[in-house]
């Protein structure tokens, strides 16, 4: 029997935001994570002049890996070798590449709860099994070493994001190092999802590489340099695995694509741009981290990277999906439901995403502040009602 993989919930979201924009209405995106700008500027002029001249056939670029192996030496002080960069169509086959190289069906990873809806599902196609942790705003929405040493038996292995999508938390230094010792002693292997790095206000993430040498890690285009749709990423694998992880990404998907290859290389060179990304998304969580306890939405984790903020809504709905649905109909602004991070306490929650420009997110507050104010006035109304009911 094929294994059931739940959709993503944002999905229908969209798809609404995108039928009341077709209606006329005017409709703010902030239910996607992915930034709104384009690719920076002199990768585009590089693809238009590469598309008439390149004939596009499968390829590897040995620049690109070149550069990504320099990149772990310059960002993280860790040498790697081009041979261990396997150059995917974004961070999610990098994800399946990981995956499918290091464990057998049924073997158990892992991973935490809240968390990037496609892990869960990931493991699931592949016939692995999901164990996840719940964590709770004391350990930041983050796995913790205790957490993972109190798991009996231990796991096959472990997945851990930071900064991490939905909350945008980062491990700190001396905690990754924690999460790599218990994983050595254990023998649990380590994928690492380093997706948001690039992107943080309060400190810079640190590799899992820098602690665990053998850590597989996953990264990818579509943050940071702003090239989602490039489909274009790389996933880092010991010596040992470099064999298995080649065969898999050719047998799977061959190569990722020329034009986002030759565009991705000079990206590495366009940091001015996506450092003006950085300051715009800066901006804009410092707008809604003021704007949202306003609102009466006091339970966020601030976060330290990525562009998510995700908040309890928990006191005004017990349905986030319904309740994204309504703000959406109601204000234009379309956010994703904690539903899709998480199953079991995500009713209550709701991610917005802060990649957007300065201006629609001042334009977002105006619109849902109040829209809140009245929720929160009619649940306070329905919480007196009920107390008094007895009476
Ligand atoms: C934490 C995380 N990992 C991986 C991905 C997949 O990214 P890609 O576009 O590189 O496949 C996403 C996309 O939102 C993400 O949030």
């Amino acid at each position: 029997m094929p294994v059931k993989i739940d959709p993503f919930h944002a999905i229908s979201i969209s798809r609404l935001a995108h039928r009341l924009r077709a209606e006329g209405r005017s409709v703010i995106h902030m239910e996607f994570g992915q930034p709104s700008t384009g690719a920076p500027a002199a990768a585009i002029d590089a693809a238009h002049r590469i598309l008439d001249t390149d004939g596009m056939g499968y390829w590897e670029s040995p620049g690109l890996k070149a550069r990504i192996a320099t990149y772990y030496g310059e960002t993280y002080g860790v040498a790697v070798d081009p041979e261990r960069v396997i150059l995917t169509c974004g961070a999610s086959p990098a994800f399946v590449l990981a995956l499918s190289c290091l464990f057998s069906p049924g073997a158990r990873i892992a991973l935490a709860r809240p968390g990037y809806v496609a892990y869960r599902n990931t493991l699931k196609a592949l016939h692995l099994v999901p164990v996840e942790l719940a964590c709770g705003d004391a350990e930041r929405f983050q796995i913790t070493a205790a957490a993972v040493e109190r798991l009996d038996p231990a796991p096959e292995g472990l997945i851990i994001a930071s900064p991490a999508n939905p909350t945008g938390t980062i491990i700190p230094p001396e905690e990754l190092k924690a999460l790599a010792d218990v994983c050595k002693r254990r023998g649990i292997a380590l994928v690492s999802d380093e997706i948001y790095h690039g992107l943080s206000y309060t400190r810079a993430a640190e590799s899992m590489l820098q602690h665990a040498p053998n850590a597989l890690v996953v990264n990818s285009f579509s943050k940071y340099f702003s090239m989602a749709g490039w489909r274009l990423g790389w996933l880092i694998v010991p010596e040992t695995l470099i064999d298995a992880a080649r065969a898999r990404m050719g047998n799977l998907f061959l190569t990722p694509p020329s034009l986002a290859q030759h565009a991705g290389l000079i990206a590495f060179d366009c940091r001015e741009e996506l450092e003006g990304h950085l300051k715009t998304y800066a901006r804009n969580r410092e707008l809604l981290l003021k704007a949202l306890p306003q609102m009466g939405l006091r339970r966020i984790a601030p976060p330290d990277g990525a562009f998510y903020i995700y908040a309890d809504v928990g006191h005004l709905t017990n349905d986030s999906l319904a309740f994204c649905e309504a703000l959406l109909r109601d204000t234009g602004v379309a956010v994703a439901p904690g539903l899709d991070f998480d199953p079991v306490d995500g009713h209550g929650f709701i991610r917005l995403s802060f990649a957007v420009s300065t201006d629609l997110v001042e334009e977002a507050i105006r619109r849902i502040k109040p829209w809140f104010a009245a929720r929160t006035l009619d649940a306070a109304g329905a919480l007196h009602i009920e107390e008094h009911a007895g009476e």
